[in-house]
């Protein structure tokens, strides 16, 4: 079983926050972030909700692909940052992109989205023959639940969607997904539904200061986060990788999480492996979340960097916290 990515698309909203935009509001500097982070800007919506953002890079996607939305057996949205709890955002980019014969569900694995989305897509189109092709939509608007109080996070992250259409494959692939739900409380968000009045108890070791957190706002300990992080993206590789006896040099090109330079110089360590072989896209997008992959990945082929026949690692790690890899050709 394998899969083919036949079209990508992306979209990122047109106002951008710089490094230099932070200082008025806290207390931080451009060289700062760029040192510890990587990032320079990233996109932030404003008019834009998430669904719109998705279905502008799903339309992309599906007109690069050159196929009928009709087609479309399943739509998979990922994203944190839904605008509804219902209905999902995959229903409302259904609709809106016609795929009128797809099914609709959104994936929540935080960061690793895309990664499980592209793994639950192999496994739908390999058991199901009959299903043409899949809509996968990665959207997160992380904008809406940043503390822009809170330095050591809300410089981190930026909006933005990527969508592709894949189709059943026998070419090469491999997956592993998984999660460490010890970590939960290393960085979460609260549902914004919850009412202030209505006690939410959290998981038992869950911050001290979960009930003074502002409600849904991201509450992250960095230095956590980081330690799993710098562990979590060569583990993915390796476990997908050691399935199929595929090693580090029959890559042509690692697409790992965009969350911060010094996560994914640490794990290029870790694996031996040539920074000049690590798709970069952070400095730009900040960490957009799901989409983070796809965006990187989409942006690439279009620039003419990754080209068909070559062998792609996806890797990623994220809240849960979960972590992931998949192997495809392109
Ligand atoms: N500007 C300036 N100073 C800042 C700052 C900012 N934006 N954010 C934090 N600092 C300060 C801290 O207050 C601290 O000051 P102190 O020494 O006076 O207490 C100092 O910089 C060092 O902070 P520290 O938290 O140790 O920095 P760090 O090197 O660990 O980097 C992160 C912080 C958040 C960049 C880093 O931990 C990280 O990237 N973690 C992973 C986060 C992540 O990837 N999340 C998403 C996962 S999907």
């Amino acid at each position: 079983m394998g899969i083919n990515i036949l079209g990508m698309g992306r979209y990122v909203p047109e106002q951008v926050l710089t490094n230099d935009d932070f200082t008025r509001f806290i207390e931080t500097n451009d060289e700062w972030i760029r040192t510890r982070t990587g990032i320079v800007s990233r996109p932030m919506a404003g008019w834009e909700p998430t669904w719109y953002m998705g279905k502008q890079a799903a339309l992309k996607a599906i007109e690069n692909a050159g196929i009928d939305p009709k087609d479309i057996g399943l739509v998979i949205s990922t994203t944190a940052t839904a605008d509804f709890h219902t209905p999902s955002m995959a229903s409302i980019i259904q609709n809106e992109t016609g795929a009128v014969n797809a099914g609709a569900f959104d994936l929540n694995a935080a960061c690793t989205g895309f990664v499980y989305a592209m793994d639950t897509a192999a496994k739908f189109l390999s058991t199901d023959r009959d299903m043409k092709y899949i809509l996968i939509v990665a959207n997160e608007s992380l904008s809406r639940f940043l503390d822009f109080t809170d330095r050591g996070s809300c410089i981190l992250f930026g909006d933005g969607a990527a969508a592709a259409v894949v189709e059943y494959s026998d070419k090469l692939y491999s997956s592993v997904l998984g999660s460490e739900g010890a970590g939960g409380k290393f960085l979460y968000a609260r549902s914004m539904q919850v009412a202030p009045e209505v006690a939410c108890q959290p998981p038992e070791d869950f911050s001290s200061d979960y009930e003074e957190l502002p409600l849904h706002k991201l509450h992250q300990d960095g230095k956590d986060v980081y330690k799993f992080a710098v562990q979590a993206l060569p583990r993915s590789f390796e476990l997908a990788a050691g399935k199929i006896g595929v090693t580090k040099d029959d890559i042509d090109w690692f697409i790992p999480h965009q969350a911060n330079i010094r996560i994914i110089e640490t794990a290029a360590k870790k694996l031996d492996a040539p920074m000049d072989k690590f798709i970069i896209t952070l400095d730009h997008y900040g960490n957009t979340s799901s989409a983070s992959i796809p965006l990187a990945l989409s942006e690439s082929i279009d620039k003419g960097i990754i080209k068909r026949g070559q062998k792609l690692a996806l890797i990623g790690f994220g809240a849960g916290l979960t972590y992931g890899g998949i192997i495809i050709e392109y």
